[in-house]
């Protein structure tokens, strides 16, 4: 008999924010799938499998998750915050679409409070219009179309949240994207640098895009940009609901 496969966001790091739908399905499992830091966020049990893995070993983790399932195991492929942003969800559907038979597999996509939401509910309502997310990894995407991601949004006035902003391998980046967003928007435009949002080494700050540096960032930071009209209000910092033609 064929197992499912359940996709689950863990939340950005506290337990409170794990949701019950999540918490039921871990309960229910008897194989736990995934990047090694996330896999350690779950309790082990009598009966259940942990299967950590290294990073970016994604389509061999979906995999390898969806072979368990064939062999009818009740599988959680855990990511950290939503499955579905910059995380397994769509790793495991190219898995499935390389492998067509792997659609006898029953899938189950189970939401979590992704970073950048966590981060702007520290802050106030930094997203309380429209915004949009990226990557700032070039992993899997050529830099060159970074770059035009961020012009085009800087130019349609988003608000803006950045995943991946900075990492050992590639410390120069980000403050190139520094110098596009000053470029785009000037240096009074409000940033955040959101740390480790929900865990016990939680750090928050936020400045104008002529203060920011970019050692404020590292793998464990969202960084939320402003839009044009996005304000502090006491320590709060909020985005109005309305916007004029640009
Ligand atoms: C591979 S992405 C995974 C995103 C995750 N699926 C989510 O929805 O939050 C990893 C990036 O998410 C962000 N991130 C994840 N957890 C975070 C947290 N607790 N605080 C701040 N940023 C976090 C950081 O930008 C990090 O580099």
């Amino acid at each position: 008999m064929t197992g499912r496969v359940s996709i689950v966001g863990l939340g950005p790091g506290s337990a409170a924010l794990v949701t019950p739908e999540v918490a039921a399905a871990l309960a229910e499992a008897t194989d736990v799938v995934g990047y090694g830091p996330y896999v350690a966020r779950v309790s082990s049990r009598p009966g259940l499998v942990l299967h950590p893995s290294d990073n970016r070993v994604e389509l061999e983790r979906a995999a390898h998750a969806l072979d368990l399932a064939m062999a009818g195991r009740r599988v959680v492929v855990v990511s950290s915050g939503d499955p579905g942003v910059f995380a397994m969800a769509s790793a495991l559907f190219e898995a499935i679409e390389r492998s067509p038979h792997y659609l006898a597999v029953e899938v189950a996509v189970l939401p979590g409070i992704t970073a950048m939401l966590a981060a702007a509910a520290r802050i106030g309502a930094p997203l309380g219009h429209d915004f949009c997310a990226i990557n700032l990894s070039d992993n899997l995407k050529p830099w060159p179309l970074i770059e035009r991601r961020l012009r085009l949004a800087a130019q349609a006035d988003f608000a803006m949240a950045f995943y991946n902003p900075r990492s050992a391998s590639r410390p120069h980046q980000f403050s190139q994207v520094l110098d596009i967003l000053r470029d785009e928007c000037g240096d009074a435009r409000l940033i955040m640098f959101a740390r480790a949002v929900t865990t016990p080494d939680e750090q928050i700050h936020t400045t104008t895009l002529g203060e920011a540096e970019p050692d404020m960032a590292d793998m464990r930071t969202v960084v939320l940009l402003g839009n044009g009209a996005t304000r502090r209000l006491g320590r709060y910092v909020y985005t109005p609901r309305s916007a004029r033609a640009g």
